[in-house]
Protein backbone atom coordinates (compact mmCIF):
# COMPACT_ATOMS: atom_id res chain seq x y z
CA UNK A 1 0.00 0.00 0.00
CA UNK A 2 1.28 3.02 -0.50
CA UNK A 3 1.98 6.17 1.61
CA UNK A 4 -0.80 8.39 1.35
CA UNK A 5 -1.45 11.73 3.08
CA UNK A 6 -3.80 14.07 2.73
CA UNK A 7 -3.17 17.89 3.97
CA UNK A 8 -5.83 20.24 4.35
CA UNK A 9 -5.02 23.71 2.51
CA UNK A 10 -6.96 26.06 4.68
CA UNK A 11 -9.40 27.12 1.73
CA UNK A 12 -11.59 23.78 2.19
CA UNK A 13 -9.65 21.98 -0.08
CA UNK A 14 -6.66 19.18 0.94
CA UNK A 15 -3.78 18.01 -1.06
CA UNK A 16 -3.90 14.21 -1.70
CA UNK A 17 -0.30 13.25 -1.85
CA UNK A 18 0.73 9.48 -2.77
CA UNK A 19 4.22 8.66 -1.85
CA UNK A 20 5.16 12.11 -1.47
CA UNK A 21 3.77 13.09 -5.18
CA UNK A 22 0.78 15.13 -5.39
CA UNK A 23 -2.17 13.41 -7.06
CA UNK A 24 -5.35 15.32 -6.52
CA UNK A 25 -6.96 17.66 -5.02
CA UNK A 26 -10.04 17.30 -2.56
CA UNK A 27 -12.56 19.50 -2.07
CA UNK A 28 -15.41 19.11 1.00
CA UNK A 29 -18.57 21.03 -0.33
CA UNK A 30 -20.39 23.19 1.97
CA UNK A 31 -22.78 20.10 1.50
CA UNK A 32 -20.74 17.34 3.09
CA UNK A 33 -19.93 16.12 -0.66
CA UNK A 34 -16.53 15.24 -1.47
CA UNK A 35 -14.78 16.20 -4.85
CA UNK A 36 -11.71 14.54 -5.97
CA UNK A 37 -10.30 16.74 -8.74
CA UNK A 38 -7.35 14.37 -10.39
CA UNK A 39 -4.57 16.82 -12.07
CA UNK A 40 -4.07 14.89 -15.29
CA UNK A 41 -6.15 12.93 -17.83
CA UNK A 42 -3.57 9.97 -17.23
CA UNK A 43 -4.24 9.30 -13.57
CA UNK A 44 -6.63 7.00 -13.43
CA UNK A 45 -6.57 5.96 -9.91
CA UNK A 46 -6.29 7.43 -6.57
CA UNK A 47 -5.53 5.48 -3.59
CA UNK A 48 -7.04 6.05 -0.07
CA UNK A 49 -6.16 4.42 3.17
CA UNK A 50 -8.69 3.19 5.50
CA UNK A 51 -8.50 6.17 7.50
CA UNK A 52 -8.96 8.53 5.08
CA UNK A 53 -11.79 6.23 3.10
CA UNK A 54 -14.00 6.33 7.13
CA UNK A 55 -13.35 9.81 7.16
CA UNK A 56 -14.39 10.59 3.60
CA UNK A 57 -17.07 7.86 3.89
CA UNK A 58 -18.55 10.31 7.03
CA UNK A 59 -18.35 13.55 5.08
CA UNK A 60 -21.17 11.66 2.40
CA UNK A 61 -18.46 11.33 -0.50
CA UNK A 62 -20.24 7.77 -1.28
CA UNK A 63 -16.61 6.31 -1.17
CA UNK A 64 -17.44 2.63 0.09
CA UNK A 65 -15.79 2.31 3.67
CA UNK A 66 -13.70 -0.79 2.72
CA UNK A 67 -12.46 1.00 -0.75
CA UNK A 68 -8.16 1.00 -0.82
CA UNK A 69 -8.76 2.92 -4.15
CA UNK A 70 -11.11 4.97 -5.84
CA UNK A 71 -11.10 5.10 -9.48
CA UNK A 72 -10.67 8.45 -11.22
CA UNK A 73 -11.57 10.14 -14.59
CA UNK A 74 -11.26 7.39 -17.75
CA UNK A 75 -7.71 7.46 -19.22
CA UNK A 76 -6.49 9.44 -21.42
CA UNK A 77 -7.71 8.54 -25.02
CA UNK A 78 -4.14 8.20 -26.82
CA UNK A 79 -4.24 6.96 -30.26
CA UNK A 80 -7.75 6.24 -31.05
CA UNK A 81 -9.18 9.78 -32.27
CA UNK A 82 -12.26 10.61 -34.23
CA UNK A 83 -10.74 12.93 -36.98
CA UNK A 84 -13.44 16.00 -36.34
CA UNK A 85 -13.74 18.75 -39.26
CA UNK A 86 -15.87 21.81 -39.01
CA UNK A 87 -17.55 20.15 -35.72
CA UNK A 88 -18.68 16.54 -37.88
CA UNK A 89 -16.63 13.62 -37.88
CA UNK A 90 -14.55 13.35 -41.30
CA UNK A 91 -16.52 11.31 -44.24
CA UNK A 92 -14.02 9.68 -45.87
CA UNK A 93 -15.83 8.64 -48.70
CA UNK A 94 -19.20 9.76 -50.37
CA UNK A 95 -21.17 6.72 -49.11
CA UNK A 96 -20.13 6.20 -45.36
CA UNK A 97 -21.45 8.64 -43.47
CA UNK A 98 -20.09 9.51 -39.95
CA UNK A 99 -22.44 9.24 -37.25
CA UNK A 100 -23.00 12.28 -34.92
CA UNK A 101 -23.36 12.00 -31.64
CA UNK A 102 -22.15 8.56 -31.12
CA UNK A 103 -18.30 9.38 -30.11
CA UNK A 104 -18.16 7.16 -27.03
CA UNK A 105 -20.26 4.26 -28.95
CA UNK A 106 -17.44 4.82 -31.95
CA UNK A 107 -14.48 5.29 -29.57
CA UNK A 108 -15.56 1.78 -28.36
CA UNK A 109 -15.72 0.40 -31.47
CA UNK A 110 -12.17 1.57 -32.78
CA UNK A 111 -11.08 0.30 -29.58
CA UNK A 112 -12.20 -2.82 -30.20
CA UNK A 113 -10.73 -2.90 -33.92
CA UNK A 114 -8.04 -2.02 -32.51
CA UNK A 115 -6.91 -4.92 -30.20
CA UNK A 116 -8.58 -7.81 -32.86
CA UNK A 117 -11.69 -8.48 -30.88
CA UNK A 118 -14.58 -9.99 -31.99
CA UNK A 119 -17.97 -7.62 -31.57
CA UNK A 120 -21.41 -7.96 -30.50
CA UNK A 121 -23.38 -4.93 -31.16
CA UNK A 122 -26.78 -5.00 -29.98
CA UNK A 123 -29.01 -1.55 -31.21
CA UNK A 124 -32.51 -0.63 -32.20
CA UNK A 125 -33.10 -0.35 -35.79
CA UNK A 126 -31.51 3.02 -37.69
CA UNK A 127 -29.29 3.88 -34.75
CA UNK A 128 -26.40 3.71 -36.77
CA UNK A 129 -24.91 0.17 -36.22
CA UNK A 130 -24.10 -0.50 -39.79
CA UNK A 131 -23.60 2.73 -41.25
CA UNK A 132 -20.78 2.78 -38.32
CA UNK A 133 -18.76 -0.20 -39.35
CA UNK A 134 -19.31 0.97 -42.93
CA UNK A 135 -17.56 4.19 -41.57
CA UNK A 136 -14.65 3.02 -39.43
CA UNK A 137 -13.85 0.71 -42.12
CA UNK A 138 -13.51 3.47 -44.82
CA UNK A 139 -11.59 6.07 -42.86
CA UNK A 140 -9.00 3.56 -41.36
CA UNK A 141 -8.92 1.54 -44.81
CA UNK A 142 -9.92 -1.94 -43.65
CA UNK A 143 -11.19 -3.97 -45.80
CA UNK A 144 -15.37 -4.87 -45.28
CA UNK A 145 -17.11 -7.78 -45.92
CA UNK A 146 -20.72 -7.64 -45.17
CA UNK A 147 -23.11 -11.11 -44.62
CA UNK A 148 -26.68 -9.85 -44.07
CA UNK A 149 -28.57 -12.56 -42.50
CA UNK A 150 -32.65 -12.90 -43.81
CA UNK A 151 -34.51 -16.25 -42.57
CA UNK A 152 -33.52 -17.80 -45.83
CA UNK A 153 -29.94 -17.69 -44.94
CA UNK A 154 -27.66 -21.03 -44.30
CA UNK A 155 -24.21 -22.43 -44.88
CA UNK A 156 -24.31 -22.63 -48.48
CA UNK A 157 -25.54 -18.94 -49.06
CA UNK A 158 -23.39 -17.20 -46.61
CA UNK A 159 -19.79 -19.55 -46.21
CA UNK A 160 -19.79 -20.50 -49.90
CA UNK A 161 -21.33 -23.36 -52.24
CA UNK A 162 -20.53 -26.54 -54.43
CA UNK A 163 -22.19 -26.19 -58.05
CA UNK A 164 -22.40 -28.38 -60.92
CA UNK A 165 -19.75 -28.02 -63.24
CA UNK A 166 -18.21 -29.81 -66.01
CA UNK A 167 -15.14 -31.01 -65.80
CA UNK A 168 -12.28 -28.43 -67.77
CA UNK A 169 -10.53 -30.95 -69.68
CA UNK A 170 -12.80 -33.88 -70.48
CA UNK A 171 -16.27 -32.15 -69.85
CA UNK A 172 -17.67 -35.19 -67.26
CA UNK A 173 -20.00 -33.59 -64.77
CA UNK A 174 -17.86 -32.96 -61.37
CA UNK A 175 -18.55 -30.02 -58.81
CA UNK A 176 -17.12 -26.45 -57.99
CA UNK A 177 -16.47 -24.62 -55.23
CA UNK A 178 -17.74 -21.14 -55.01
CA UNK A 179 -16.78 -18.32 -52.15
CA UNK A 180 -19.56 -17.11 -50.78
CA UNK A 181 -19.02 -13.81 -48.61
CA UNK A 182 -17.54 -15.23 -45.22
CA UNK A 183 -15.03 -17.40 -47.04
CA UNK A 184 -13.94 -14.36 -49.04
CA UNK A 185 -13.53 -12.22 -45.96
CA UNK A 186 -11.62 -14.73 -44.21
CA UNK A 187 -9.28 -15.02 -47.88
CA UNK A 188 -9.06 -11.07 -48.15
CA UNK A 189 -7.97 -11.02 -44.23
CA UNK A 190 -4.53 -11.99 -45.55
CA UNK A 191 -4.03 -8.79 -47.23
CA UNK A 192 -5.25 -6.46 -45.08
CA UNK A 193 -7.30 -5.57 -42.00
CA UNK A 194 -10.49 -6.98 -42.54
CA UNK A 195 -13.96 -6.64 -40.84
CA UNK A 196 -16.59 -9.71 -41.52
CA UNK A 197 -19.81 -7.63 -40.30
CA UNK A 198 -22.73 -10.68 -40.08
CA UNK A 199 -25.37 -7.93 -39.88
CA UNK A 200 -28.95 -9.39 -38.06
CA UNK A 201 -27.35 -12.17 -36.71
CA UNK A 202 -29.87 -13.40 -34.58
CA UNK A 203 -31.72 -13.43 -37.59
CA UNK A 204 -30.00 -16.91 -37.68
CA UNK A 205 -32.95 -19.85 -37.12
CA UNK A 206 -30.99 -22.93 -36.70
CA UNK A 207 -27.72 -23.01 -33.82
CA UNK A 208 -26.21 -25.11 -36.00
CA UNK A 209 -25.15 -22.62 -38.46
CA UNK A 210 -23.10 -20.81 -36.09
CA UNK A 211 -21.42 -23.76 -35.64
CA UNK A 212 -19.46 -23.43 -38.87
CA UNK A 213 -18.30 -20.10 -37.21
CA UNK A 214 -17.14 -21.01 -34.30
CA UNK A 215 -13.53 -22.40 -35.40
CA UNK A 216 -12.98 -19.41 -36.99
CA UNK A 217 -13.14 -17.20 -33.25
CA UNK A 218 -11.97 -19.44 -31.46
CA UNK A 219 -7.75 -20.20 -31.03
CA UNK A 220 -8.18 -23.09 -34.10
CA UNK A 221 -9.10 -19.46 -35.89
CA UNK A 222 -9.51 -21.27 -39.61
CA UNK A 223 -12.34 -22.01 -41.56
CA UNK A 224 -13.46 -25.47 -43.50
CA UNK A 225 -15.12 -25.39 -45.99
CA UNK A 226 -17.37 -28.00 -47.29
CA UNK A 227 -14.61 -29.44 -49.09
CA UNK A 228 -12.62 -30.18 -46.29
CA UNK A 229 -10.15 -27.50 -47.51
CA UNK A 230 -9.31 -25.15 -44.49
CA UNK A 231 -8.50 -21.51 -44.53
CA UNK A 232 -6.78 -19.99 -41.42
CA UNK A 233 -7.74 -16.80 -40.35
CA UNK A 234 -5.71 -13.45 -41.09
CA UNK A 235 -6.20 -10.05 -39.71
CA UNK A 236 -9.74 -10.51 -39.48
CA UNK A 237 -11.99 -9.07 -36.94
CA UNK A 238 -15.92 -10.54 -36.70
CA UNK A 239 -18.59 -8.27 -36.06
CA UNK A 240 -22.05 -8.98 -35.42
CA UNK A 241 -24.98 -6.83 -35.26
CA UNK A 242 -28.47 -7.27 -33.93
CA UNK A 243 -31.40 -5.81 -33.12
CA UNK A 244 -32.37 -6.77 -28.88
CA UNK A 245 -33.98 -9.96 -28.91
CA UNK A 246 -38.11 -10.12 -28.01
CA UNK A 247 -38.36 -6.72 -28.98
CA UNK A 248 -38.24 -7.61 -33.03
CA UNK A 249 -40.06 -9.91 -35.10
CA UNK A 250 -38.26 -12.63 -36.73
CA UNK A 251 -35.35 -11.71 -33.80
CA UNK A 252 -33.87 -14.79 -31.97
CA UNK A 253 -31.63 -15.32 -28.64
CA UNK A 254 -28.13 -15.81 -29.82
CA UNK A 255 -26.56 -19.38 -29.38
CA UNK A 256 -25.12 -18.61 -25.93
CA UNK A 257 -21.70 -20.33 -27.23
CA UNK A 258 -21.23 -18.16 -30.09
CA UNK A 259 -22.26 -14.88 -27.49
CA UNK A 260 -19.40 -15.86 -25.80
CA UNK A 261 -16.65 -15.82 -28.67
CA UNK A 262 -17.50 -12.34 -29.59
CA UNK A 263 -16.15 -10.60 -26.43
CA UNK A 264 -16.21 -6.89 -26.73
CA UNK A 265 -19.47 -5.75 -26.77
CA UNK A 266 -20.18 -2.22 -27.22
CA UNK A 267 -23.20 -0.48 -26.73
CA UNK A 268 -25.12 2.12 -29.17
CA UNK A 269 -28.83 3.53 -28.28
CA UNK A 270 -30.26 6.38 -30.23
CA UNK A 271 -28.40 10.14 -29.84
CA UNK A 272 -29.74 12.75 -27.74
CA UNK A 273 -32.10 15.10 -29.77
CA UNK A 274 -30.06 17.89 -30.30
CA UNK A 275 -27.06 15.48 -31.66
CA UNK A 276 -29.89 13.61 -34.27
CA UNK A 277 -30.91 17.13 -35.50
CA UNK A 278 -27.46 17.84 -36.19
CA UNK A 279 -27.28 14.92 -37.73
CA UNK A 280 -30.44 15.27 -39.64
CA UNK A 281 -28.76 18.91 -40.99
CA UNK A 282 -25.44 17.23 -41.68
CA UNK A 283 -27.73 14.67 -44.02
CA UNK A 284 -29.94 17.52 -45.33
CA UNK A 285 -28.59 20.50 -45.49
CA UNK A 286 -31.33 22.63 -46.63
CA UNK A 287 -33.26 21.99 -44.17
CA UNK A 288 -34.31 24.74 -41.62
CA UNK A 289 -32.90 24.21 -38.53
CA UNK A 290 -35.20 24.76 -36.10
CA UNK A 291 -37.86 22.04 -38.04
CA UNK A 292 -34.62 19.96 -37.48
CA UNK A 293 -34.56 19.89 -33.79
CA UNK A 294 -38.55 19.98 -33.91
CA UNK A 295 -38.61 16.43 -36.08
CA UNK A 296 -36.04 15.20 -33.77
CA UNK A 297 -38.07 16.13 -30.68
CA UNK A 298 -41.01 14.80 -31.58
CA UNK A 299 -39.03 11.15 -32.44
CA UNK A 300 -37.07 11.55 -28.95
CA UNK A 301 -40.84 12.08 -27.22
CA UNK A 302 -42.34 9.16 -29.63
CA UNK A 303 -39.53 6.91 -28.35
CA UNK A 304 -39.96 7.77 -24.32
CA UNK A 305 -43.99 7.68 -25.13
CA UNK A 306 -45.17 4.41 -23.18
CA UNK A 307 -48.23 3.56 -25.25
CA UNK A 308 -45.55 3.72 -28.51
CA UNK A 309 -43.59 0.66 -28.74
CA UNK A 310 -42.58 0.34 -32.68
CA UNK A 311 -39.09 1.61 -33.01
CA UNK A 312 -38.75 4.35 -34.87
CA UNK A 313 -34.95 4.80 -36.35
CA UNK A 314 -33.40 7.46 -38.12
CA UNK A 315 -34.06 6.50 -42.05
CA UNK A 316 -37.47 7.45 -40.71
CA UNK A 317 -36.58 11.01 -39.85
CA UNK A 318 -34.38 11.15 -42.67
CA UNK A 319 -37.32 10.52 -44.94
CA UNK A 320 -39.64 12.81 -43.47
CA UNK A 321 -36.97 15.38 -43.67
CA UNK A 322 -36.32 14.87 -47.09
CA UNK A 323 -40.06 14.74 -47.84
CA UNK A 324 -40.10 18.26 -46.41
CA UNK A 325 -37.29 19.64 -48.14
CA UNK A 326 -38.92 18.48 -51.51
CA UNK A 327 -41.26 21.19 -51.42
CA UNK A 328 -44.20 18.91 -52.45
CA UNK A 329 -45.36 17.98 -48.71
CA UNK A 330 -46.53 20.38 -46.55
CA UNK A 331 -45.57 19.56 -42.37
CA UNK A 332 -48.45 18.05 -41.27
CA UNK A 333 -48.48 16.00 -44.88
CA UNK A 334 -45.10 14.37 -44.77
CA UNK A 335 -45.61 13.66 -41.23
CA UNK A 336 -48.62 11.73 -42.09
CA UNK A 337 -46.51 9.92 -45.01
CA UNK A 338 -43.19 9.69 -43.52
CA UNK A 339 -43.56 9.21 -39.80
CA UNK A 340 -47.84 8.44 -38.83
CA UNK A 341 -47.72 5.99 -41.74
CA UNK A 342 -45.17 3.98 -39.83
CA UNK A 343 -46.40 2.72 -36.91
CA UNK A 344 -49.17 -0.32 -36.75
CA UNK A 345 -53.03 1.65 -36.47
CA UNK A 346 -53.35 1.59 -33.02
CA UNK A 347 -50.28 3.66 -32.57
CA UNK A 348 -50.81 6.06 -34.92
CA UNK A 349 -53.06 8.36 -32.64
CA UNK A 350 -50.89 8.55 -30.34
CA UNK A 351 -48.36 9.89 -32.43
CA UNK A 352 -50.23 12.04 -34.21
CA UNK A 353 -51.01 13.69 -30.63
CA UNK A 354 -47.36 14.29 -30.06
CA UNK A 355 -47.05 15.96 -33.05
CA UNK A 356 -50.05 18.06 -32.59
CA UNK A 357 -47.94 19.31 -28.78
CA UNK A 358 -46.27 22.14 -31.28
CA UNK A 359 -47.60 24.91 -32.97
CA UNK A 360 -46.23 24.71 -36.11
CA UNK A 361 -47.15 26.40 -39.62
CA UNK A 362 -47.46 24.01 -42.44
CA UNK A 363 -43.51 25.01 -43.02
CA UNK A 364 -42.74 23.10 -39.55
CA UNK A 365 -41.73 26.89 -38.47
CA UNK A 366 -43.38 27.72 -35.09
CA UNK A 367 -46.64 29.48 -34.66
CA UNK A 368 -45.97 33.24 -33.15
N1 LIG B 1 -26.19 9.45 -35.14
C1 LIG B 1 -26.29 9.44 -36.47
N2 LIG B 1 -25.70 10.40 -37.22
C2 LIG B 1 -25.80 10.41 -38.57
N3 LIG B 1 -26.44 9.46 -39.27
C3 LIG B 1 -27.02 8.47 -38.59
C4 LIG B 1 -26.99 8.39 -37.17
N4 LIG B 1 -27.66 7.29 -36.78
C5 LIG B 1 -28.08 6.69 -37.90
N5 LIG B 1 -27.71 7.39 -38.99
C6 LIG B 1 -28.01 7.07 -40.40
O1 LIG B 1 -29.25 6.36 -40.38
C7 LIG B 1 -29.25 5.34 -41.36
C8 LIG B 1 -29.55 4.01 -40.71
O2 LIG B 1 -28.41 3.56 -39.97
P1 LIG B 1 -27.96 2.03 -39.95
O3 LIG B 1 -28.36 1.36 -41.21
O4 LIG B 1 -26.54 1.99 -39.58
O5 LIG B 1 -28.85 1.51 -38.75
P2 LIG B 1 -28.78 0.08 -38.04
O6 LIG B 1 -28.57 0.33 -36.60
O7 LIG B 1 -27.83 -0.79 -38.74
O8 LIG B 1 -30.28 -0.39 -38.25
P3 LIG B 1 -30.88 -1.88 -38.47
O9 LIG B 1 -30.91 -2.53 -37.13
O10 LIG B 1 -32.26 -1.61 -38.98
O11 LIG B 1 -30.00 -2.59 -39.45
C9 LIG B 1 -27.90 5.39 -42.05
O12 LIG B 1 -28.03 6.18 -43.22
C10 LIG B 1 -27.01 6.11 -41.05
O13 LIG B 1 -25.96 6.78 -41.69
MG1 LIG C 1 -28.07 -2.55 -39.86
Amino acid sequence: MPSVTLTPDGAGNACLTVDGTSVATVSIGANGNVGVMLPSPDTTDVYVTRDMTDSLTNKGSGIDASATHITGRKAKRPDIAIPIEDGIPVSPSPGAFPLIGQDDYLYDVMFGMRERKHMAIFGDTGCGKTASIEWLTALLNWNLVIVSITPGSNEDSFIGTQLPAAHEVTGAPTVEWVDRMIASAVRMSHDRPTVLLIDEINRIRDVNEYASLMPLLDGTARLTLATGETIDKGDLVLVATANPPQEYVGTNELDPAFENRLPWTPSITYPAFADEALALLSRVPSLDASVAKRMAEVVSKIRKAGEITHPVGFRTLLMWAEAMVSGCYTWSESAERALVAKFPDDERQPVRNILAMWNVDEAGLPVA
